[in-house]
């Protein structure tokens, strides 16, 4: 299983805090962002890691975490000239990605509070799709979970006005080979994107998508109060492990 971290975007519902920096840089308490979808991918036992930036902010990241020592992992990165989507993280990263699987996380999410989900989601996962949802009291910013009568996912839409479920598709997704190939043959969104809810949905008609239920902490930091929350809660947390 190969990991990528995509950690571009121009983060501008976040100017001006990223206006000369990469979102994925800011601090959430006593870290860099990334650290925290680093932690979550060396926790589910993946060794070999690509980081995929912007030109800008690129270098930063090589300057941050280097090759991986510290962290007894190797580390990656490639760049991502123009933000056209989170899919195109498996174009960008085809030749990294090879024959194996692949796991893709936001370089802004955080997922805390199990270090052992991913590692198990990753052990039983054969082949298709997993992704994790989370029910959320926003859903109209995220892709959002349709489930039918069984509780199984019918289909999933990107930022729906109205949403059929409050249940958002957290940025963690892992993949069998045949997602490049997937990739290829999308067509952009009517926003010019690669769409990962496009991705999913073409796992889904072949009945292959698995949608697991996120039990913990999960944020977007997409916001200014997700933000400001997210250094909260994990201040919290490290502050009651001391006691
Ligand atoms: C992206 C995806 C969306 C997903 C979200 C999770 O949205 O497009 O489907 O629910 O990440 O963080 P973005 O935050 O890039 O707008």
């Amino acid at each position: 299983m190969k990991g990528i971290i995509l950690a571009g975007g121009a983060g501008t519902r976040l100017h001006p805090l990223t206006k000369v920096t990469s979102k994925q840089l800011l601090p959430i308490y006593d870290k860099p962002m990334i650290y925290y979808p680093l932690e979550t991918l060396i926790d589910g036992g993946i060794k070999d890691i690509l980081i995929i930036s912007d030109p800008d902010n690129i270098n930063k990241f090589s300057r941050l975490l280097g090759e991986g020592e510290d962290f007894k992992v190797k580390i990656t990165y490639q760049m991502q000239d123009k933000p056209e989507g989170i899919a195109q993280a498996f174009l960008l990263g085809e030749d990294f990605i090879g024959n194996d699987n692949v796991t893709l996380i936001l370089g802004d999410n955080l997922f805390v509070g199990d270090g052992e989900f991913l590692e198990d989601a990753i052990k039983s996962f054969k082949d298709g799709g997993r992704v994790f949802a989370k029910e959320v009291t926003d859903p109209q910013r995220f892709g959002v979970v349709d489930f039918d009568a069984e509780g199984q996912a019918k289909s999933i839409e990107e930022k729906p006005a109205n949403p059929k479920s409050n249940f958002a598709v957290t940025g963690l997704y892992i993949y069998d080979n045949t997602v490049v190939k997937k990739t290829k043959n999308l067509k952009p969104s009517d926003r010019g994107e690669l769409e990962i809810t496009d991705v999913n949905n073409l796992y889904l008609q072949e009945g292959k998508l698995d949608v697991k239920i996120y039990e913990h902490y999960w944020l977007d930091t997409g916001t200014f109060d997700a933000l400001l929350e997210a250094g909260n809660t994990i201040a919290n947390l490290r502050k009651n492990e001391e006691k």
